[in-house]
């Protein structure tokens, strides 16, 4: 493993009014990892995605990506990220989204034709590409996303719950070309609530009031937790934590 990280947090800090959202969050994401982070509904998952981005600051703490303060304009032009909530022209087709997207990546002709076939054909999309994005389900919209945020030759992909409303035989083949772009060295972040999910990333991380609890390969940590799932890993943590903070 290379031991420059592509993504650190260092004692992140976030409040919204009196409410800690991130309360000293410590997080290395090296290349050619797919990190999951894992945490219930309002953890604060995509707080931290923000913060990375730059869309939010951190109260406390800092945050780097390949070692620069974000925001930084060069450094968005090399990842990929795709919001919770899609960011999408409903007037226009997919593929003129895409073409959209593409543009502002800077992608020449030749090179975002090709990609945006290859992305279209990862999410299952070639065959709706010519309709309009209002006539797409919510499930179309999501893939649709996913899509966009494929574009380009990113360095890292930033993903807030990219596998919502998407059915399990396609989950496979999204995971599969994720598994692709990580074993190219790129680096993956990618928020879900789907258990299984995170059996088949490289390291989870589980984020729980306001603390990452755990970080470590599934592998380790249903070992650790003496459990068969991470499922049941995530529940134990949260029962240990939750006894943890009784007095608290
Ligand atoms: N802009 C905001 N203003 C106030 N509270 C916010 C804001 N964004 C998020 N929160 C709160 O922070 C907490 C974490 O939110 P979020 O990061 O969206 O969680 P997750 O993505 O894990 O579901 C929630 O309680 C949410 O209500
Ligand atoms: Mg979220």
């Amino acid at each position: 493993m290379n031991d420059i990280s592509v993504i650190t947090l260092n004692n992140v800090v976030k409040r919204f009014g009196k409410q800690t959202v991130l309360n000293h969050v410590n997080m290395q994401i090296y290349p050619g990892q797919i990190v999951g982070l894992i945490g219930p509904s309002g953890a604060g998952k995509s707080t931290i995605i923000k913060i990375i981005l730059g869309m939010e600051l951190a109260d406390e703490g800092s945050t780097n990506v390949f070692g620069k303060q974000m925001p930084n304009r060069r450094l968005l032009g090399r990842i990929g990220y795709m919001a919770q909530s899609d960011a999408l022209y409903e007037s226009l087709s997919g593929r003129e989204n895409l073409q959209f997207y593409a543009d502002m990546k800077g992608l020449n002709k030749r090179s975002s034709d090709m990609q945006i076939m290859h992305v279209a054909q990862v999410v299952d999309l070639t065959s709706s590409l010519d309709k309009r994005v209002n006539g797409y389900s919510g499930g179309m919209k999501r893939r649709l996303s996913l899509a966009i945020a494929m574009l380009g030759n990113n360095d890292i992909l930033i993903l807030d719950e990219p596998t919502v409303g998407v059915d399990p035989a396609l989950r496979r083949s999204i995971w599969a070309e994720l598994k692709k772009l990580r074993n190219q060295g790129k680096t993956i972040m990618v928020t879900t609530h789907v258990m299984d999910e995170a059996e088949l990333v490289d390291e989870v991380a589980l984020l729980l009031g306001g603390r990452i609890i755990a970080y470590s390969d599934p592998y380790s940590l249903k070992q650790y937790y003496q459990v068969n799932s991470i499922e049941e890993v995530f529940l134990k943590a949260e029962a240990i934590n939750n006894a943890y903070n009784v007095n608290y």
